[in-house]
């Protein structure tokens, strides 16, 4: 029977390898059409600015030392959303709330691994996709700060996400599970070269090299390029697809390619975000009706891959430039689509509206993160 299992997942692997792989990637090109946007009404950075002060105003609790679930209410938060608030507010935030966030982070620190749980159980519930966020959180925190002490404890918690490799392939999804999710691999290589920004060590670099490799060799789809949700260590894949995981790549090659020649990832960086946003067509799997239909849960990783991609690297001849203008111009339209949105009844209500989840701290975190990113592009929206 066990003999059986590791036949099956050697065979898995042998077989995605030669189909296709990540040598597939970054060769394309297409004809690039233009994305216009609006006339703009509002500046990114105050936009920024002001519903970041709103999520501390509505979301911190400073009984419990820790944000709330729910705006006006004190409801416990899960990890995922206080790793994407605590990125969001150490992009530009003040030092005070930066402290919180990262401070808030120790009521999830594990007692039995040296992971951050899902809960404030602070139990073996781990999931290497949520510790990676948490590790870009505390690396912008050392960054805006200038406090390294946020850097050590991020590249600790990088080691244990780096420990939870399986056998040689990739990054588990749950710490004793036996799912490989695309995701905690991408999320974990782009933990790995944001930590080489910073303070290059060339550990954290070849990880990085290996999870976008082993990702792109096993679970790319042939067809569009874009990565597949994981794979079981049977071999059996998920081929659900989510904007997410490519947002989080093409922030991992955008970085990798400053600090690395060994490939052309630059251009696998660009091709994907090309693809994303159907050439300026808006009409990939993840849209509907030309805007990202994903949650924004899952859209502001893909937003902030635009961003890292036009503001990380730079564009080389009329192909690129023409692709770096759409990429530009899509996330600042769909800043402002989301602006139009939510902005008006959030300010309504006092900083947290009921209206399209915005009253939640996850939605209001990934919110304020894609301002933030389209702040990076552009001045308005
Ligand atoms: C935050 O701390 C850093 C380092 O001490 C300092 O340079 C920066 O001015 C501070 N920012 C604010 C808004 O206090
Ligand atoms: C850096 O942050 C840590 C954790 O919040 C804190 O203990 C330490 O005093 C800070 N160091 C400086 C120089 O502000
Ligand atoms: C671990 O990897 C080695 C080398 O690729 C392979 O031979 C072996 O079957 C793998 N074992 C398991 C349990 O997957
Ligand atoms: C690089 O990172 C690895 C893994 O954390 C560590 O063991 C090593 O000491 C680091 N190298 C340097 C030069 O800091
Ligand atoms: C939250 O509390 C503030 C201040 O009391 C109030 O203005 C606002 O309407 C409340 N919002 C919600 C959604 O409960």
């Amino acid at each position: 029977m066990v003999f059986l299992v590791v036949l099956a997942l050697a065979s898995f692997f042998a077989a995605a390898i030669a189909d296709d792989g990540i040598d597939q990637l970054g060769s394309y090109s297409t004809n690039i059409v233009s994305v216009t946007t609006k006339d703009p009404v509002a500046s990114a950075t105050e936009v920024y600015e002001s519903l970041g002060r709103n999520i501390v105003d509505r979301f911190w609790d400073s009984e419990n030392d820790l944000w709330t679930n729910q705006c006006n209410t004190s409801s416990t938060p899960v990890l995922w959303p206080v790793a994407v608030v605590g990125k969001a507010v150490s992009n530009d935030m003040d030092n005070t709330t930066i402290h919180k966030a990262m401070n808030a982070f120790s009521q999830y620190r594990s007692t039995q691994a040296a992971g951050y749980s899902a809960t404030t159980a602070r139990d073996g519930d781990i999931y290497t996709d949520d510790d990676a966020q948490v590790v870009w959180a505390l690396y912008k925190a050392s960054q805006t700060t200038s406090n390294t002490s946020f850097f050590e404890v991020g590249n600790d918690l990088l080691d244990y996400i780096r420990s939870q490799e399986y056998n040689g392939t990739g990054i588990l999804w749950s710490v004793k599970g036996n799912y490989l999710a695309s995701i905690s691999n991408v999320e974990a290589a782009l933990a790995a070269v944001k930590s080489y920004e910073i303070k290059p060590n060339n550990t954290y670099l070849q990880f990085a090299i290996h999870c976008l490799t082993w990702t792109f060799d096993n679970l790319m789809d042939s067809q569009n390029h874009f990565l597949y949700d994981g794979v079981d260590t049977n071999g059996n894949v998920n081929r659900g697809q989510l904007s997410y995981t490519v947002g989080a790549a093409i922030s991992g090659f955008s970085f990798l390619s400053k600090f690395d020649n060994s490939k052309d990832w630059k251009s696998k960086a660009l091709e994907l975000a090309v693809r994303a946003i159907g050439a300026g067509n808006l009409n990939s799997i993840f849209y509907s009706d030309t805007y990202v239909h994903d949650d924004v849960k899952y859209s502001h990783l893909l937003f902030a891959g635009f961003a890292d991609l036009v503001t990380e690297t730079s564009p080389r001849g009329n192909y690129e430039v023409q692709a770096y203008n759409a990429i530009k111009a899509e996330l600042v339209r769909e800043a402002r689509h989301l602006y139009d949105e939510y902005y008006g009844s959030i300010a309504a209500s006092g900083g947290c509206s009921s209206a399209g989840q915005m009253n939640d701290l996850l939605h209001y975190g990934s919110l304020l993160e894609i301002f933030y990113q389209a702040s990076r592009v552009s001045g308005s929206f």
